[in-house]
């Protein structure tokens, strides 16, 4: 079936489950695991449960519907669902509470056996390839009250058109390209996301276009590696170039154009494939965040070879510091696995020198997990747990020491800051986001100056945000 008949039959399905739960005052809760990605598709199915009727509950004591989106990158996610589908046992004799699991844990076998065998009370378990037919899903079940599993492992098309609950009105995600095709060998993501599928750029652009009519100031391309934008295979036959958008490079380029929008991030890149024509694109695009998320993994040229990232501790080095000429006021995050299989001392070391060299805004630091059914788990010479632990706070030692030297660097310089609403832990101050993306918070008016553009002056630093004073708003 066409995807956008498939996306009407699927509107059609919600009004049948609207009509089921007409005047019945339902409301539902999501718990949502992993990366932005996930959040997005939460987003989505935030927007299908609303239009069927649904309405949002922060505890799920209270819900008649359960919604769970799964990660399944590290292990620790799997020990959260676990827990929290025990949790749901009881309210589930009590209330009735109809419970579905989805998202990238569900396209694993050996997690949807241990689901059907013990936690047998699970009504829906759906993959990552057909969230938009969770109206169908939920539809089936309502009606025949029996168990329903809908996971398929064929790549998925690219859905358009369905409604969606975003969770700012200031900041908006919006997905790119869906799967991944690199196959580093520590990485369950091409298992469970599947091949690389680019959206079309008219859909991007209708989609951002839309989102500054509504208000919306800062965009999030999202993508597993946005710099194969419009690589995949799926357009290899159809030279695609819609208004001058044929790469990530020009796609940047056409959304830095769009009126309305104020910031333009992107996450994430790989190395191997982040070409110039993108670098020139952050330097003259002046929308474009001066952050690059640039995913190191490790330092070691010989580690990268085993986890198949096809960079060398050399290449990265290199490729940072063509970024930082060309590119002013560039900071750089990254991500870093600790621990992987047949990392030495020594290659550890590597990746404390290229922490140090580098000079990160920000480090997110993970202690390897062996994911079921990737080369990684079939690795000889896996690195004992106390290792791992102890390199991860060697690591996290170095990080927070060198994030406490880059805060002092900030007092006294002026940062534009989109303002995004009241402080959570000091609700009488205002919060927003400098571009290098460090939290703010500042004594302002809410209501004048949320969704605005301002310029602080920073007055002093803690370890995870910094305070400042307003200088202008724009
Ligand atoms: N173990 C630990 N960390 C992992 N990541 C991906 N797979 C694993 C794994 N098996 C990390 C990588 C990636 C981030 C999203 O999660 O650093 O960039
Ligand atoms: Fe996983 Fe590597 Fe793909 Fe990132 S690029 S999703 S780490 S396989």
């Amino acid at each position: 079936m066409q995807t956008s008949k498939e996306i009407e039959v699927q509107k059609q399905y919600i009004e049948k489950v609207k009509d089921i739960n007409k005047g019945k005052k339902l409301k539902y809760f999501i718990l949502t695991m992993g990366c932005q990605l996930n959040e997005n598709d939460s987003e989505k199915l935030c927007g299908l449960v609303e239009q069927m009727g649904y309405e949002k509950t922060k505890q799920y004591e209270d819900a008649d519907l359960v919604l769970f989106n799964t990660c399944c990158v590290r292990e620790n996610a799997e020990d959260k669902l676990f827990g929290k589908l025990g949790e749901l046992k009881r309210v589930k004799e009590t209330r009735g509470t109809i419970i579905a699991i989805g998202g990238c844990m569900m396209q694993e076998k050996h997690i949807t056996d241990k689901i059907k065998e013990s936690y047998s009370y699970t009504d829906i378990i759906f993959g990552t390839h057909t969230l938009h037919k969770f109206p169908e899903d939920l539809y089936k079940t309502l009606r025949d009250k029996n168990k329903l599993q809908d996971v398929i492992d064929i790549d998925g098309e690219v859905y358009e058109g369905l409604p969606i609950k975003r969770t700012s009105s200031i900041k908006a995600s919006v997905t790119i390209m869906y799967g991944c095709n690199n196959f580093c060998s520590y990485c369950i993501v091409p298992y469970v996301r599947g091949r690389e599928r680019s959206r079309h750029p008219k859909d991007i652009l209708n989609e951002v276009e839309q989102l500054a009519k509504e208000g919306y100031k800062e965009i999030t391309l999202l993508g597993q590696n946005v710099n194969s934008y419009l690589k995949s295979e799926q357009w290899q036959d159809k030279k695609i170039d819609y208004k001058g958008i044929n790469s990530f490079a020009t796609l940047l380029r056409a959304i830095n154009e769009i009126d309305g929008i104020e910031r333009i991030r992107f996450v994430s890149p790989h190395p191997k494939d982040f070409t110039d024509d993108v670098i020139d694109a952050i330097a003259d695009c002046k929308k474009v965040c001066k952050l690059i998320h640039l995913p190191l993994q490790s330092g070691s040229t010989k580690t990268l070879n085993t986890m198949n990232r096809k960079y060398t501790k050399e290449q990265y080095l290199n490729l940072v510091d063509k970024m930082k000429k060309r590119i002013n006021n560039l900071t750089l995050t990254t991500d870093i696995i600790v621990g992987f299989a047949g990392e030495t001392e020594e290659d550890f070391m590597d990746t404390l020198d290229v922490v140090r060299k580098v000079g990160y805004e920000q480090v997110y630091m993970f202690i390897y997990s062996k994911r079921v059914g990737t080369p990684g788990e079939k690795m000889e010479n896996q690195v004992p747990d106390e290792v791992k632990h102890e390199r991860f706070n060697r690591l996290k030692e170095l990080v927070e020491k060198s994030i406490a030297e880059n805060n002092k660097k900030y007092i006294g310089t002026t940062q534009k800051v989109l303002v995004e609403g009241p402080s959570k832990n000091s609700p009488d101050l205002l919060t927003g986001r400098t571009e290098s993306n460090k939290v703010v918070i500042f004594k302002g008016d809410l209501s004048s100056l949320k969704g605005k553009l301002i310029d602080l002056k920073i007055v002093s630093e803690h370890m995870w945000y910094l305070k400042g004073d307003i200088m202008k708003v724009y």
